[in-house]
């Protein structure tokens, strides 16, 4: 039986996080305007409607950390062509397809989507759900910091009833570290407003990995955390990508926990939470047994895109704003990056397309055995037509001497150590990862 460490510096290396298969540095056959349209066309149902993500790119100060896609501005004169332009982008949508969808769920990502003033917040708002689902389902990244109760309002008055909190950490050194400082007092006051609103559903985003983190400070987070109750944690793993996100190298070497030091601080935190009723949930995820998460992964109906888990997915997701991704089940497209160039393909009339990837056969397979892996620690293995089966058999194997799977003839389950390796046992069936000799970054596992 091998030690943890002797694990991490075995399974410890790059590899994706596996919110989409293939991921996207690998993405190729892009769909044209039209096959990109037609393919929302032909998998469009009203009664199941579509998935909206918005993504707001602003953000008013820089978190050293953020490996998110965002713009740093105190200007808030940006919102005004901001909201002008994803307006178009919808208006485009509804034209090309020639209906106008019904929504399922609409979500707001960042950056930072309450940077938006509560009005034009509203605004934006009131333009997308003119036509959306009974069961419709609204959530929305917060940032603390900038959130005000007039937000809140929108919000509720809105429809918008699932929120999540960007926390981090409540350590005040760590806080330092990361350039961002919130205050647990101030995070406390912001929850209960939260909760008079009637907002249905609070997550707190944490991150396990950061700079000048110790198991002290974390298990002091964690007891704040905890007193707060928030329905729903994501916990997740610091992605340190320093060469490719310029921001990161502001974080000193010498400031981060080692592979090993990393690891403890997840088990630590992840003890702490299930002795305090939370339930781990797919990968990195914990939850209270009343939340919708905790129902789904119970009711076998949990699902992962981009933006995390789900437990209500229709067959489309349309990602608006710059960087946005969208899902037409048969193929992926993302958004322009860079706003000036999104902003000037929108008002020439083109949807702001960037890049795409059409999926063959082989990538619905394997998207499925990834996402039943991520979901539900377990999967399906017995298809005859998995490329590179024999290779992966021998690989399987030695996962299951090394203590990380269970394997019976046709699944394959991760033991309760193995959940830690989640990255590494997907990607022994990413067969672009296994056929491409590419130098892309990918973060370590671990
Ligand atoms: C768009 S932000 C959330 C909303 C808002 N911008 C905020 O920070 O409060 C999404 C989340 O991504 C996570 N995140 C950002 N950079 C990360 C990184 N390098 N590694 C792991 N998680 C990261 C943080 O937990 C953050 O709360
Ligand atoms: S973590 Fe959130 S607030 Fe901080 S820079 Fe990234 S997107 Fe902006």
């Amino acid at each position: 039986m091998k030690t943890l460490k002797e694990m991490i510096s075995k399974y410890n290396r790059p590899g994706p996080r596996y919110t989409s298969y293939p991921p996207v540095p690998y993405w190729n056959n892009a769909p044209d305007e039209t096959t990109w349209i037609s393919h929302l066309q032909s998998n469009y149902d009203p009664e199941k409607g579509m998935d909206l993500y918005v993504h707001v790119p602003y953000c008013e100060s820089l978190c050293y950390y953020c490996g998110c896609s965002r713009t740093i501005t105190k200007n808030h004169a940006v919102e005004d062509s901001y909201l002008e332009m994803v307006l178009k982008e919808w208006d485009l949508y509804q034209q090309k397809l020639g209906f106008t969808p019904t929504i399922n769920s609409l979500h707001f990502g960042g950056g930072t989507p309450t940077f938006l003033s509560p009005v034009n917040l509203d605004r934006l708002i009131k333009a997308l759900l003119k036509n959306k689902l009974e069961t419709f389902i609204g959530s929305i990244e917060i940032d603390p910091r900038t959130c005000q109760s007039a937000h809140l309002k929108v919000l509720a008055d809105n429809d918008i009833k699932r929120v999540s909190l960007g926390i981090q950490d409540f350590d005040p050194l760590v806080q330092k570290a990361i350039n961002r400082e919130q205050s647990p007092a101030m995070v406390e006051a912001l929850v209960e407003k939260i909760r008079k609103f009637n907002i249905s559903s609070i997550n707190f985003d944490l991150i396990y990995g950061l700079p000048k983190q110790t198991t002290e400070s974390i298990a002091k987070t964690i007891e704040i955390v905890i007193k707060q109750r928030p329905d729903l944690i994501a916990f997740y793993s610091y992605a340190h990508l320093p060469e490719k996100i310029k921001n990161q190298r502001l974080i000193p070497n010498e400031d981060l926990p080692s592979p090993e030091q990393k690891r403890e601080l997840y088990e630590l935190g992840k003890k702490l939470l299930q002795e305090n009723g939370y339930k781990d949930v797919g990968m990195d995820h914990f939850a209270l047994p009343s939340s919708f998460l905790y129902k789904a992964k119970i009711e076998n109906k949990l699902h992962r895109n981009f933006m995390g888990y789900v437990d209500k997915k229709s067959p489309i997701l349309l990602g608006l704003g710059p960087t946005s991704i969208s899902d037409s089940s048969l193929s992926f497209v993302q958004n322009i990056k860079e706003v000036k160039t999104y902003e000037q393909t929108i008002k020439a009339n083109h949807l702001p397309i960037e890049k795409g990837h059409t999926h063959s056969s082989k990538d619905l397979l394997v998207q499925d055995m990834i996402l039943e892996l991520m979901c539900s620690n377990q999967t399906t293995i017995g298809h005859k037509d998995i490329p590179h089966w024999p290779e992966i058999q021998k690989e399987l194997y030695e996962f299951e001497e090394d203590g990380i799977i269970e394997l019976t003839e046709n699944t394959l389950r991760l033991t309760e150590m193995g959940k830690a390796f989640v990255r590494n046992v997907a990607m022994c069936f990413d067969y672009y990862l296994r056929e491409k000799t590419s130098s892309i970054k990918f973060s370590q596992t671990i």
